[in-house]
């Protein structure tokens, strides 16, 4: 039997894109331990496993009050560029050769690290992952959708400095009570500005979310979308503009977005002819990288190999590459 003759050996050896995965969310408790003692941060914690044994979550607040709280361990320049690398080094392992990587500067600058420290500190370890692992990166700044949409701009103004490092804004925190369209304004100036956009919708929220960061927003991708399916004129709006949905099953069970893996809509999204990405979203709060997340989903799903190779195909497909890159990319999937 080839490499290629079983999903597992589909996993194992094709060539992967993530494009859903928050830079923060990769931050494993040993890391989080390390850096804090670096810094003289204390943790509420007294050792790593009491860290993880906390990660239990009833929905997407409670992930994202640790989410903040573990972030308070970040520093220094050196410390974005050790959490990147050790992200960029893992998923290197599991055959991801493209990486559009989201990250929080509000979760920083708010507590007083510098826009500049984060970003330099991200932007290095992309650069040298790129030569010791051939991985190519690009960044997505986030906006937190439950501050106000004045504290987006100021923080569009930080990266407008540094554009030629960051490639698309997104949105993402709490979802609901804080629908895209309160962000409209900020949107349409990164727009403007030459930046791609994306947005968490539908994770949580309804699919009137979805269809405001499709026709208010006007974004390129649609980050979760899970909601979607619960309205047949919004998937097929999807189908017919061909928008990417960056879909993160292991997320998905642990923020209980999902009640049961069998039942997640990955398989429903792409019998409805919806380019369906798979993810890894905080990989470390949720158990698992790309390949993880891979397994998880195809296993519970029963998916079939083209299954499985379609949804790695839509993640190069729907990948801010450049066209030239990505054609070659595709091209690699057929021979
Ligand atoms: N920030 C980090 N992970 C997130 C998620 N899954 N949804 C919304 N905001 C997030
Ligand atoms: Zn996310």
């Amino acid at each position: 039997m080839s490499d290629t003759d079983t999903v597992e050996g589909l996993i194992q050896t094709l060539p992967k894109a993530e494009l859903h995965i928050h830079i923060e969310g990769s931050l494993e408790p040993e890391m989080m331990f390390d850096l804090a003692q670096r810094n003289g941060v204390d943790l509420p914690y007294a050792s790593a496993e009491a860290v993880r044994a906390a990660y239990d979550f009833s929905n997407l607040q409670d992930f994202l009050d640790l989410y903040y709280q573990g972030m308070s361990a970040l520093q220094t320049e050196q410390d974005f560029y050790d959490l990147t690398m050790a992200y960029l080094r893992r998923s290197a392992a599991d055959g991801v050769t493209r990486s559009e990587i989201f990250f929080d500067p509000q979760g920083h600058t708010e507590r007083g690290v510098a826009f500049e420290t984060v970003l330099d500190g991200i932007h290095r370890a992309t650069a040298d992952a790129e030569t010791e692992f051939g991985l190519t990166s690009q960044l997505i700044m986030c906006f937190l959708r439950h501050l106000d949409e004045a504290d987006a701009e100021r923080t569009l103004d930080q990266a407008l400095v540094r554009q030629d490092r960051i490639i698309g804004v997104g949105l993402d925190s709490s979802e609901v009570g804080h629908p895209p369209s309160k962000f409209k304004n900020v949107f349409r100036r990164a727009r403007d500005e030459g930046f791609l956009l994306v947005a968490h919708a539908g994770e949580e929220g309804p699919p009137e979310y979805v269809w405001d960061a499709l026709d208010v927003l006007g974004v390129d991708r649609v980050d979760h979308g899970n909601r979607a399916l619960e309205d047949d004129a919004l998937v097929r709006r999807l189908a017919a503009d061909g928008m990417t949905l960056t879909v993160c099953p292991l997320s998905n069970q642990r923020l209980c977005v999902v009640e049961d893996m069998a039942d997640h809509p990955l398989r429903r999204m792409l019998d409805a002819g919806l380019k369906a990405t798979v993810n890894s979203d905080d990989p470390a709060y949720f158990g698992g990288y790309m390949n993880d997340n891979l397994r998880a989903v195809s296993s519970a799903l029963n998916l079939g190999k083209d299954e499985v190779t379609a949804v790695m195909r839509n993640g190069f497909a729907g990948s801010f590459m450049a066209e030239d890159a990505k054609a070659a990319a595709l091209a690699a999937f057929d021979t």
